[in-house]
């Protein structure tokens, strides 16, 4: 492989970790947990492994020894910049107690453990992918292990090569089959663990013991340091409005975050427009509300970030994409209709007379979208979604109603950005390089120890690493029932946007000011790797309010 010189840099680099676990150290039991919500039903249904305790650890004066054991590890859904990292820790954790243990990499995510495609990771192919982004060492896939069959074909392979614990590394629905799993196995008395790992740019996967999940920081600094550019062209050439979609899929964690970071004009929440029950025609107004102070004094360009999954939390298009959803699953007489047009008017002869008004009221070409691009279980790919062009065209036409009024007398010319896949596998900044790399370290102790129905945690970051704090929490402390596809099921609970928690207090407290006349935005420049610590080794802003 040809590497550029950060590369070569980057691959020297030592990752920071709590001291404790650089010590002789042995697991320290609390006391037992409960699941969030919903206990009965979730101790019924985990009886393996519910109520837990958390683990941390602990120096001790005496060395220790574990068995010889080995390891499975699974890369599971979108990529996030630290992965890899996470699998050298684990290697490392392993290799420090004993040379002969091994790990290995199922293929492709977690399809790679149902149809036993993997590899053993050895020294030379871990130390090519240290402190670099991506999952290209053994691939990741979206394969749900949700079926028993999945559980079987998984036993066969981990009996085969010896494997007492496969490591999954994933967000909350990996994390869950992760314990549906641990679950399982125990049950059966197959002698096979489960730990996971909290991972994910979307940064949903968090609670009370899991601070963060990997890749959020890298990724939101990436978008951070794109929308800082794109504001200094702004400001320079004052002469366009950029409408910013950024990756997200649920929860506005990330336009949160990038808000913080750049300062924008404006910054469309989700959440709140949720709580607030808000109209598409209520978030365009209050875009060009924005636009026409600016503009009313000369300054015709800014920035609005819009998180990708906003549709979805427009409650109006919300049921519209509900109705679209049980309309089209199954419908073989809309999938044999033969154009659009005729797909367009059987869509509209069988909505209810609200989603029939939400429907016509959006552009034709968002319209096809919600109805035509579907996934395999024949949902709407609301990912796809332009939110970004569609909030444009639509801020286009009230701005035009309003000159006509004579309340604006701006000039709007404006274009569109989609930032998501630019940031997923960059590489990681120190943060997530030495988060992952406890997390995965963390993990091989959890594994030495025998442990199962644990996610590899690491806490008190917003401290300095030596400071942190890790250990084990019991996946089942997470759960509550949720309803999916019709049936209650144990979840680990999604985080959204706290519109109470400092982060969002913080940017409500501010966004009318970045939304004047006078700009004041922020430019954050590139993650940088080496240099002043408040410059290479802050955590994101997000998890320092969260922690003042
Ligand atoms: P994970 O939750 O699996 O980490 O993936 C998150 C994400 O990056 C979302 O932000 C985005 O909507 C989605 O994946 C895109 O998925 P894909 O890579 O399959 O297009």
């Amino acid at each position: 492989m040809t590497k550029s010189a950060l590369q070569i840099a980057r691959a020297a680099y030592q990752p920071k970790m709590p001291e404790v676990l650089k010590k002789n150290l042995r697991l320290v039991e609390g006391t037992p947990t409960e699941s969030v919500s919903d206990r009965d039903d979730i101790k019924r249904l985990f009886p393996n492994t519910y109520g837990m305790p958390i683990l941390t650890f602990e120096e001790v004066q005496e060395s220790v020894c574990f068995e010889k054991t080995n390891v499975g590890v699974i890369l599971s859904g979108g990529q996030a910049p630290g992965g890899h990292n996470v699998i050298s820790g684990l290697f490392d954790g392993l290799k420090r107690f004993n040379a002969d243990n091994k790990l290995y990499g199922f293929l492709g995510g977690p399809s790679g453990l149902t149809d036993h495609k993997y590899i053993e990771l050895t020294p030379d192919i871990i130390d090519e992918y240290r402190n670099t982004g991506g999952f290209d060492i053994i691939g990741s896939g979206r394969t749900k292990l949700e079926e028993e069959k999945q559980f079987e074909q998984g036993r066969e392979i981990c009996q085969r090569l010896g494997i007492q614990t496969i490591v999954i590394i994933g967000g909350d629905d990996s994390n869950t089959n992760a314990c549906v799993l641990a679950e399982y196995y125990k049950a059966k008395g197959y002698g096979i663990n489960v730990v996971g790992c909290p991972k994910t740019i979307d940064g949903d996967l968090k609670n009370e013991m899991i601070e963060t999940s990997f890749g959020f920081d890298t990724a939101c600094k990436v978008y951070s340091e794109l929308i800082g550019n794109i504001q200094r062209d702004a400001n320079s050439a004052k002469k366009y409005w950029h409408f910013i979609r950024l990756m997200g899929r649920s929860a506005s964690h990330i336009a949160l975050e990038c808000a913080l970071q750049t300062q924008p004009n404006m910054a469309i929440i989700s959440e709140e427009v949720l709580a607030n029950k808000m109209t598409l025609g209520q978030i365009v107004d209050d875009i060009c509300r924005v636009i026409v102070r600016r503009g009313n004094a000369g300054q015709n360009f800014g920035t609005v970030l819009v998180p990708e999954g906003l549709i979805e939390f427009i409650p109006a298009i919300k049921s519209l994409i509900a109705e679209l959803n049980d309309m089209l699953a199954d419908s073989t007489e809309f999938n044999s209709l033969p154009s659009d047009e005729a797909k367009r008017e059987f869509v509209v002869g069988h909505l209810t007379e609200e989603s029939r008004d939400t429907f016509l009221s959006l552009p034709v070409g968002i319209a096809r979208q919600l109805s035509l691009d579907r996934d395999s279980h024949g949902n709407v790919q609301v990912s796809l979604i332009e939110t970004e062009k569609l909030l444009i065209d639509m801020v286009k036409q009230r701005l035009a109603e309003l000159k006509e009024a004579g309340e604006y007398k701006g000039k709007f010319s404006a274009l569109s950005h989609f930032f998501g896949y630019e940031g997923r596998c960059a590489v990681p900044s120190n943060f997530d390089t030495d988060y992952c790399y406890s997390l995965g370290y963390t993990a091989s102790l959890l594994a030495l120890n025998g442990k199962s129905g644990y996610m590899s945690s690491v806490r008190n970051l917003s401290k300095p690493v030596s400071e942190w704090v890790a250990g084990g929490v019991p996946i089942t402390m997470m759960f509550n029932m949720e309803k999916k596809s019709g049936k209650m099921k144990p979840v680990i609970q999604k985080a959204l946007v706290d519109l109470d928690g400092n982060p969002f207090k913080f940017f409500s407290e501010n966004r009318g000011k970045w939304g004047g006349v006078d700009s004041c935005y922020l430019y954050p420049g590139p993650i940088q790797y080496f240099g002043p610590s408040e410059v290479c080794d802050m955590p994101s802003k997000t998890l320092i309010l969260e922690h003042k």
